[in-house]
């Protein structure tokens, strides 16, 4: 029998048409609906913890849009507050860690209470789960090592990472005892949420952009390739994609880590996903999210590029970056209407 869940034919490798979609964010700040739910809770890691709020905004954009997939709302923060590091979201800024940048300070890491910790998610899964039909994924999600990696060290936000970089530098072994705990700490998150009802996780690998070669190998490719193969042993039937955005090397990045799909952020040339990724893995992406903005022809020409150069291979239609807030949502209707061919 075919499998109804588009997301997963794609996922098992099948050239899918029209292709399916979603969009990361599609839960958040441009829908009205969001800025009202989240009005109910004392700030947004209180909407991440409350498994009926955040149901309530994962299940929001799929009443307005016939996405093909829901994401499960929560954050890649949540891990780092499950190991103990003090963390809050500063209105209008983003979010603020008390830093860590030595081995000793890894070693203080709760590890044995972070599953209970994150058990909520599991519930807002389960929740999402019983309202959506099987033909839509639920899509469960961590950040990767290295990215989360970077907002412990930095303690925020920050153009150039530049306290994760400079901790690999100085003291390779004392990152690695933090990176190796994440992954061990990912993996059991990841498969949770497997169990709880997710039929799809991603890695949201943000700031591989941002690392010379052979680090990138070893702080984003071995990690991923890891969690990739622990994952696995675990959850043998559940595909992942892989997003580390701004990738030099996405090929080496799709075949040493065996995700299913690889995520493409905004830069990368069509031509190259379809000769180098395609015949190996998945790709999603790669719309860019000012486009969606911008709505209009600019934005159904630039939907029509990306289909049409993907077709063929496999291809999960997406943005190559999160939704930004200020989208008049009839664009997003606009975009799925257009990738499933009924504009
Ligand atoms: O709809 C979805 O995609 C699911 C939910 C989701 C959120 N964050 C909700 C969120 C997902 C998958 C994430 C991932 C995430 N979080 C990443 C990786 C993807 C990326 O954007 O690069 C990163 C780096 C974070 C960390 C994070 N969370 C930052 C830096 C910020 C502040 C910046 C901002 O956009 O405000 C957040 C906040 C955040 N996470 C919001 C949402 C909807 C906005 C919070 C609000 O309502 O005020």
């Amino acid at each position: 029998m075919v499998d109804d869940r588009k997301l997963r034919r794609v996922l098992a490798g099948e050239a899918v048409w029209p292709p399916p979609v979603w969009l990361m964010r599609q839960a958040g700040r441009y829908l009205p609906e969001y800025r009202a739910t989240r009005a109910q809770a004392r700030d947004f890691l209180d909407l991440c913890y409350r498994p009926d709020l955040a149901a309530e905004v994962t299940l929001q954009p799929l009443r307005r849009y016939a996405f093909d997939a829901a994401i499960v709302f929560a954050d890649i923060l949540l891990v780092p507050q499950a190991l103990g590091q003090p963390l809050k979201f500063v209105e209008g800024e983003g979010p603020r860690l008390a830093a860590i940048g030595e081995r000793d300070s890894v070693l203080r890491l709760d590890r044995e209470g972070a599953g209970a910790r994150l058990a909520s998610v599991g519930e807002t899964i389960a929740k999402v789960r019983a309202q959506l039909p099987r033909s839509v994924s639920l899509i469960g999600f961590a950040g990767s090592p290295w990215t989360v990696a970077t907002y412990m060290a930095q303690g925020q936000g920050s153009d150039d990472q530049r306290a994760a970089r400079l901790w690999a530098y100085r003291d390779p072994e004392g990152l690695q005892v933090l990176i190796d705990l994440l992954c061990d700490v990912t993996v059991e998150y990841l498969a949770m949420q497997v169990r709880a009802g997710a039929d799809v996780v991603q890695l949201f690998d943000s700031w591989a952009s941002m690392l010379p070669h052979a680090e990138f190998e070893r702080w984003v490719v071995a990690p991923t390739a890891r969690i990739v193969r622990d994952f696995k042993l675990q959850c043998p039937d559940v595909p992942v994609i892989g997003f580390a955005r701004g990738a030099r090397d996405l090929e080496r990045y799709a075949m040493a880590t065996g995700v299913a799909c690889a995520g493409l952020d905004i830069g990368v040339p069509l031509g190259y996903a379809r000769q180098r990724l395609q015949p190996h893995a998945a790709v999603q992406g790669n719309l860019d999210p000012l486009v969606l903005v911008t709505g209009g022809e600019a934005l159904l020409r630039a939907v029509d590029a990306i289909v049409e150069g993907l077709r063929g291979g496999p291809h999960i239609f997406n943005l190559g970056h999160g939704i930004v807030p200020e989208t008049p949502p009839e664009h997003v209707g606009l975009l799925v209407d257009r990738v499933a061919g009924a504009l």
